[in-house]
């Protein structure tokens, strides 16, 4: 089968799939921009169940957009201390800043000012613009790299800047209208059935028929990821 055609028959297997199974969570409740983006920030190098307490606190002291904003920088230490990186909440109150600013208060609702933002990238200007805007965007991160590496059987590197890119344009030929509940089944295919660091389930996978990993037996043992360059050892005389 034709790598596109796989990726053609993915909407149709994993949207009832994930309005079957989905996890309840915190995050899936409403689709405010201000919402989706601060849980999808904090979920990038934080497990699902480590967020939820930190996602209720934030938004529950800082309800909106201006609130963070305006928030006191020791208040953000604060309410960010244990998850880390805390790069990220700085940026989160830059943006906010620039909301403000440049975008008199509302979330933007187009794709390249979205990415624009201070400290969103392609995968969270992706959930974002199709979690609440709708829009054919791809979100792609490891989970769904390995999904697709195993459903289409490609061993490219996942960690090539290349493959990335890749998938979200193929992605983004097959994306359904419902882009959100699309975006949000792919991850959640990636973070449970397909999930890393063990053998899919893929007697609970709704991909299976049309999975070529599957069918060659082969999808535990993708993807690939590229050698790890070795130490450079340079001699040189002092
Ligand atoms: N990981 C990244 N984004 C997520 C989301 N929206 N739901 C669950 N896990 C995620």
């Amino acid at each position: 089968m034709d790598k596109q055609d796989i990726y053609a028959r993915i909407p149709d297997a994993l949207l009832p799939w994930y309005a079957a199974n989905r996890r309840d969570l915190p995050w899936r409740r409403d689709k405010e921009p201000y919402h989706i983006w601060v849980s999808e920030i904090m979920l990038q190098q934080t497990r699902v169940e480590a967020v939820k307490g930190y996602y209720a606190r934030f938004l529950e002291t800082l309800p909106t957009i201006e609130a963070l904003a305006y928030a006191d920088d020791e208040l953000l230490h604060k309410l960010w201390e244990g998850l880390g990186y805390y790069s990220r909440v700085r940026n989160l109150k830059k943006a906010a800043i620039q909301i403000m600013e440049e975008h008199s208060g509302q979330f933007p609702r187009e794709y390249e000012k979205i990415r624009a933002l201070p400290g969103i990238g392609d995968y969270t200007a992706g959930a974002i613009s199709s979690i609440c805007f709708g829009l054919p965007r791809a979100a792609v991160d490891g989970n769904v790299l390995r999904v697709v590496s195993r459903l289409t059987e490609d061993a490219t590197p996942i960690d090539l800047p290349a493959r990335k890119k890749a998938v979200t344009a193929a992605l983004e030929e097959i994306y359904p209208a419902q882009a959100g509940e699309f975006t949000q089944a792919l991850m959640e295919l990636g973070a449970t059935v397909c999930g890393p660091n063990r053998a899919p389930d893929c007697d609970h996978c709704p991909c299976r028929d049309f999975c070529q990993g599957y069918v060659a037996g082969v999808a535990e043992k993708l993807p690939v990821k590229a050698p790890k360059k070795g130490r450079r050892v340079e001699e040189k005389t002092v």
